[in-house]
C-alpha cells in the first residue's frame, strides 16, 4: 500500500492546471497500484500566517498547554502527522509571482518543526523525514525551468532536502499563458501518463 498525500494550492480549485495534471497522475497511480490518497487543499483551507502564539503553543509541553494552545498546536501537529504517514507526496504547484502560493508557504511554516521534522546538530540542520518520494507538478504561465529565474524549483528542492527528502521529481507544464500552451499541456500529460513510482 502506498500512502499518497496529494497537496493542492491553486486558487482555481479543480480548474487549476496544476490540480488537473496532478489529479491525472494520482488517478493513474491508483489505477495501477494499491494506494490510499489523502487530499490537502491548501487554497480551500487557507491557513493563516504563522504567529508567535502558534509557535509558542508547539514549544509548550503537551500536558502544559491551555485550551487555546491545544487548538493552535493541533494545526501543525495534524499536518505533520499527515506528512509523516505518507510514502509519496504529489504536489500540484502553481507558480504565483515567481514563487509558491502563499497558502503553500503557510503549510511549509507548519511542517518545518525543529525536533520533529528536522533537528539542529553541530554540523547544521539534519532532516528527520526519510524514504518518501516527492512528485511536483509545476504549472506556470511563462517558461522558467532550467534558468536562473526558476527560484521556485530551487526553493522546493532546498526545503524538502532540509526535511531529509531528496527523491524529488519535477514535471513541468510551462508556457501555459503563451502561444502553444495546448501542446505544452499535452506534453506534460504524456509525461504523467508514462510516470510510475
Ligand atoms: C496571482 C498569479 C500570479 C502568477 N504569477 C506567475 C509568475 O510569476 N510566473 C508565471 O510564469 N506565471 C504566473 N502566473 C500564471 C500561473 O502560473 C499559471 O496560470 C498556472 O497555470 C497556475 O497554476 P493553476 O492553473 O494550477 O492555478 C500567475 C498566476 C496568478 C493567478
Amino acid at each position: 500500500m502506498n500512502n499518497i498525500l496529494f497537496i493542492k494550492s491553486s486558487i482555481n480549485g479543480e480548474q487549476g492546471k496544476s490540480t488537473a495534471l496532478a489529479q491525472e497522475l494520482v488517478s493513474n497511480l491508483a489505477a495501477t497500484s494499491e494506494v490510499k490518497v489523502v487530499e490537502r487543499d491548501l487554497a480551500k483551507q487557507a491557513l493563516v500566517h504563522l504567529t508567535q502564539e502558534e509557535m509558542a503553543a508547539w514549544m509548550t509541553p503537551a500536558n502544559e498547554r491551555n485550551n487555546e494552545q491545544v487548538e493552535l498546536a493541533n494545526i501543525s501537529d495534524s499536518l505533520v502527522e499527515e506528512l509523516k504517514t505518507s510514502d509519496t507526496l504529489v504536489i500540484a504547484m502553481p507558480m504565483y509571482n515567481f514563487g509558491v502560493p502563499s497558502t503553500f508557504k503557510a503549510w511549509v511554516d507548519r511542517v518545518a518543526r525543529a525536533g520533529i521534522t528536522f533537528r539542529y546538530t553541530e554540523n547544521g540542520p539534519v532532516g528527520l523525514l526519510k524514504n518518501k518520494k516527492v512528485v511536483i507538478i509545476a504549472a506556470r504561465g511563462g517558461m522558467y525551468s532550467g534558468t536562473t529565474e526558476d527560484s521556485q524549483t530551487q526553493y522546493l528542492t532546498s526545503f524538502f532536502n532540509f526535511l531529509g527528502l531528496d527523491d524529488i521529481i519535477f514535471i513541468y507544464a510551462e508556457g501555459l499563458n503563451m502561444p502553444g500552451s495546448d501542446e505544452r499541456f499535452s506534453a506534460a500529460q504524456a509525461e504523467i501518463k508514462n510516470f510510475s513510482l
